[in-house]
């Protein structure tokens, strides 16, 4: 019998593009066992991961702060906002494991570098007032990335965006909470907010990505519905929604071209360091030797807890189930 004869039960591919098309056409879900074509496989692979990893360097920079907060109640807010970017980075392991990439992997690609995180956490924090700094405007452009998140087309990931996005908004209103604080403090503490969030304003614009036309993946994307907006449109929205907030705080935008368009109904606003930017994500940043060695160490540190989990695991269900009942 020859081998290469077509296998009479297998769905021909024609049918199946179609069928997955159909499903993206109606607005639903693409879920783990259904068919994909593998370039919509490594793309979430690729964005979930980067998302993922984001979340677990993003603890590093406010980490920073956690012995040195100025009372327990800060404390206790900073610990508990740390805590939940340990759990987004899992939920979203967990979603990108359902692609068929193992966790393990998942960190070996960062810790070498071939997988990227957002460049905004390659910016050291050098005061208190960056924890509000990052809540108000780091968690804030997240939000406005992640709420269109929440429809992406696959299963898995949309629905870990949903309680994520909950707690970024907690995160975004404890920053700008501690910020609000600061500035009906002293004139040194709203000195220390102002310049913050003149370190951390055009970063926070970066976090949405290259401009549209440099961005070459965007079309691709929103066609499979894994991206909703485009970075410019993001981009946009994040600013005309931070203008008025920054008012209220009583600080200034360090942006001379921003100001508000009547005829298009948004602001404009300048352009950032795009040469930067690059650098940046590239490796050369501030802080990303020192992010990514910290990184490495704590997995290295974690080995033991890994094999004692693993041991356990397998000891467990070598056992006859009486024996395990009977310890329950
Ligand atoms: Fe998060
Ligand atoms: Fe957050």
């Amino acid at each position: 019998m020859s081998t290469t004869a077509p296998d009479a039960t297998a769905p021909d591919e024609t049918a199946l593009v179609e069928q997955f098309e159909q499903v993206l056409a109606r607005h639903d879900r693409i879920e783990p066992r259904d068919w994909m074509p593998e370039k919509y496989r490594a793309t979430l692979v690729r964005q979930i991961a980067q998302h993922a990893h984001s979340e677990i360097i993003g603890m590093q920079p406010e980490g920073n702060w956690i012995t040195r907060a100025p009372s327990l109640r800060r404390k206790a807010i900073l610990l508990a906002k740390v805590q939940d970017e340990a759990g987004h980075g899992l939920y979203l392991y967990s979603a990108c494991e359902t692609l068929g990439v193992s966790r393990q992997e998942l960190t070996e690609k960062l810790v070498s570098g071939q997988q990227k995180y957002s460049s905004i956490f390659n910016y050291p924090t050098l005061s208190y007032a960056d924890v509000g700094t990052i809540g108000w405007l780091v968690d804030g452009a997240a939000i406005a990335n992640q709420v269109p998140l929440c429809r992406t087309s696959y299963g898995p990931y949309g629905r870990s965006m949903i309680r994520i996005c909950k707690e970024e908004s907690f995160h975004q209103r404890q920053g700008y909470e501690l910020l609000m604080t600061m500035m009906r403090g002293s004139d040194a503490q709203r000195a220390m907010v102002q310049e913050s969030v003149d370190r951390f304003w055009w970063p926070a614009l970066m976090m949405f990505g290259p401009p549209d036309d440099d961005s070459p993946n965007t079309a691709q994307s929103m066609a499979w519905g894994i991206k909703r907006d485009t970075n410019d449109e993001l981009r946009q929205k994040f600013v005309d929604m931070s203008v008025p907030q920054a008012e209220r705080l009583g600080v200034t935008l360090p942006d001379p071209d921003l100001v508000w368009n009547a005829e298009r109904g948004h602001h404009d606003f300048g352009q950032p360091d795009w040469e930067e930017f690059r650098a940046v994500v590239t490796g050369a940043g501030p802080c990303n030797a020192q992010r990514i060695a910290h990184r490495r160490r704590a997995h290295e540190d974690g080995a033991w807890v890994r094999d004692a989990a693993t041991a356990f695991a397998a000891r467990s269900s070598a056992e006859p189930v009486e024996t395990r009942e009977a310890r329950a």
